[in-house]
């Protein structure tokens, strides 16, 4: 039977698999779609491109800059749970009892590995991951200059669900047993050079491979792990088409060539 957690990522990305279809459905002529679901998927500067919003949806948006909070729960609690998996595996120390019972209600029995393969696997994603969120707070914090963009608060809760979700989900994967660049203006330009010359969103592209990655360092059989994959290639693809066609409509001179987000394909 599917654990809980397996059932999740396949639910999130069955459900932005299904959005990702709508919207490419939709031509991406004339003025964007607007209504609840856009304003559900869009944020930052492809929602300032979108239709016009009743007013009372302005009172739901949230900064798009509170982006740096959902690394800052990320670094503490995947940092949190490397610490005691790293305490457990290195002086036999039991996860508490709260977290063994989060992760029973949660996981999987994991079957058909080795167990000492499976711990480093684990240990090796846990690494991974809080590199990955510590990297992208230094770069929310110090890198990124966010304009005055904003995102649904029902985004911004779902982002902090996903990164207490997405731990979670590594440590159930182990058996039970244990810039210097200087700013030019806040407004949004065709970027270009490296990977942006052919695709609009190399960085969400980035993102799917850092996730593969890891499905590797699990040894590629890892079902649960490839639903996490399935639900960030859906999440950044409508993120990324969206960002196109929003450099489409606003750059007449967007380069004809370049895809949104994976290269040569799509
Ligand atoms: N795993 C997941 O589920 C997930 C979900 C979402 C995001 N992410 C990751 O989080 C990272 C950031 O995502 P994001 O959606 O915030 O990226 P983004 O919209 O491209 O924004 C990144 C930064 O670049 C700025 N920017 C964007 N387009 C620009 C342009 N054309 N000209 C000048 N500045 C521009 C943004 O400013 P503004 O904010 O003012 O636009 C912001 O400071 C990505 O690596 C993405 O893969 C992961």
């Amino acid at each position: 039977m599917l654990a809980a957690l397996s059932a999740l990522w396949l639910l999130l990305a069955a459900a932005f698999l299904a959005v990702l279809l709508l919207q490419l459905l939709q031509a991406p002529r004339g003025a964007p779609p607007s209504g609840l679901l856009q304003d559900l998927i869009r944020y930052g500067k492809t929602k300032s491109g979108s239709g016009r919003r009743p007013a009372w949806l302005w009172f739901l948006d949230v900064p798009k800059r509170w982006f740096s909070h959902f690394y800052i729960l990320s670094v503490v609690w995947n940092g949190f749970l490397l610490l005691v998996f790293i305490q457990a595996l290195f002086l036999v120390r039991p996860l508490p009892l709260w977290l063994q019972d989060l992760l029973s209600a949660f996981g999987e029995a994991s079957q058909n590995q080795d167990v000492g393969d499976k711990h480093l696997s684990a240990l090796l994603v846990l690494i991974l991951l809080w590199l990955h969120s510590f990297r992208r707070l230094i770069e929310c914090l110090c890198i990124s200059v966010f304009s005055n963009g904003v995102i649904h608060i029902v985004q911004y809760c779902f982002g902090l669900g996903y990164y207490v979700a997405i731990g979670l989900t590594v440590l159930c994967q182990m058996p039970a047993n244990v810039s210097n660049g200087k700013i030019v203006n806040l407004s949004h330009n065709v970027p270009f050079g490296d990977w942006f010359e052919r695709v609009s969103c190399p960085h969400y592209f980035a993102e799917l491979l850092i996730y593969i990655s890891m499905a590797i360092t699990f040894g590629f059989h890892n079902l649960t792990w490839w639903l996490v994959v399935a639900y960030v290639l859906f999440n950044q693809a409508l993120a990324a088409i969206l960002c196109h066609e929003f450099y489409v409509n606003k750059f007449s001179c967007y380069p004809t060539h370049r895809k949104a987000f994976i290269p040569f394909l799509f």
